[in-house]
């Protein structure tokens, strides 16, 4: 079985971040979340890993990911010259997967408790695909199945009154007759070759289509608040250490951790308190400052005078000096946050295109 791993698309919904950077090398608990992927295939004994990717981010994740050595895959990149869609993914990448059943797998996609279950399944009832559903409560901002009698009868995409209580997730398992459903099927009204529209054909010329339920948990990344969700769901799953084994970093004597924190090596934590779930990256120095529970501040960031928590704080950022608690926020590569202190206090802002604010 091979694994087919997506990392293109436009990510419109994380913008700005996305504008300067691939959003599935954001870190989720200092952590690029493409990571997560790949460690679930490798966890599932796959070896030939195909991630796709767009031409402005090529190299960006080519440098972040290598040859994938280090998980024990082997990672071939497959270039998607424009974002039209799921199917068309499946459809490019042909070369790669040959006749081998494979794994299709999101890499916006963040699931904890493995996979090993799913591809046991598509293995053990030989289908022809194997979905992997969750019950959510938004049912209709997803592909939808409707169940039968055990069986999977349709999948709509995004429908207005949803079928089922279920998502079904970025999670998929095929043989090769998903090649005949994206050759055959047409783009769709917003111009991509839709994954349900392969999956409805499957059914309609009559394949197995067999489905599991995540029991754990799942997100699907695509905004903000669900990066911040993500990311405090992976912290929750933190397990309490000695202090000496969560802490590679210095903490001085007037400093405070509480619960679950790591301080990676090299950072400094001085006159400060943390309280866990959290995490501070490599490098990363904060003074006379509280960081609250779900927060993950990656490597070499400075942190002074400030309170921040539930937020997502991407490399190199400075925040200093700033008098309100920052909450619920997602910080790109090196932000710069500063309370001045001339008169008059004034506030001065560098934002980019499509950032937002709130004061
Ligand atoms: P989406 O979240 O549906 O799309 P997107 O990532 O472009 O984001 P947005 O809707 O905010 O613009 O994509 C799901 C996953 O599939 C994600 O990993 C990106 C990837 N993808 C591709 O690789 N190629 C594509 O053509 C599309 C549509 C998505």
């Amino acid at each position: 079985m091979k694994a087919l791993i997506t990392a293109g698309g436009r990510g419109t919904r994380l913008r700005p971040i996305t504008h300067t950077n691939n959003k599935h090398l954001i870190p989720i608990s200092n952590k690029p979340m493409i990571q997560y992927a790949i460690e679930a295939v490798a966890a599932a004994g796959i070896k030939e890993v195909g991630v796709v990717v767009n031409p402005e981010t090529v190299d960006e994740l080519e440098k972040a990911l290598g040859n994938g050595a280090v998980w024990g895959v082997k990672i071939s990149f497959i270039l998607q010259e424009e974002p039209k869609g799921l199917a068309h993914v499946v459809k490019i990448a042909q070369d790669f997967i040959k006749d081998d059943p494979f794994i299709f797998y999101l890499g916006d996609n963040v699931i904890v408790g493995g996979i090993d279950r799913f591809v046991k399944a598509f293995q053990q009832d030989a289908s022809d695909c194997h979905l992997v559903l969750s019950k959510v409560s938004d049912p209709h901002r997803f592909g939808v199945p409707e169940i039968k009698d055990g069986r999977i009868i349709g999948v709509q995409e995004k429908p207005k009154n949803p079928r089922s209580p279920y998502a079904v997730t970025g999670i998929y398992i095929y043989n090769q007759h998903i090649f005949e459903a994206v050759h055959a099927i047409q783009p769709s009204a917003r111009g991509e070759l839709e994954i349900s529209d392969a999956h409805q054909y499957l059914i309609d010329k009559g394949f197995l289509i067999n489905y599991s339920e995540v029991t754990g948990w799942w997100k699907d990344t695509g905004q903000p608040e669900d990066l911040l969700e993500a990311n405090r769901f992976v912290l929750d799953q933190i397990i309490e250490r000695p202090h000496s084994q969560m802490t590679a970093g210095e903490v001085d004597s007037q400093s405070e951790l509480c619960g679950k924190v790591i301080i990676e090596k090299g950072a400094r934590v001085i006159n400060s308190q943390i309280r866990g779930p959290a995490i501070i990256g490599e490098g990363t120095l904060i003074e006379n400052s509280y960081v609250g529970p779900y927060t993950s501040i990656y490597h070499d960031c400075h942190i002074k005078n400030s309170e921040l928590e539930y937020s997502i704080i991407m490399e190199r950022c400075k925040i200093k000096d700033i008098d309100i608690r920052i909450e619920k926020s997602l910080l790109g590569r090196d932000v710069t946050f500063l309370c001045g202190k001339s008169r008059p206090r004034t506030q001065k802002f560098v934002v980019g295109d499509e950032s937002r604010i709130e004061l």
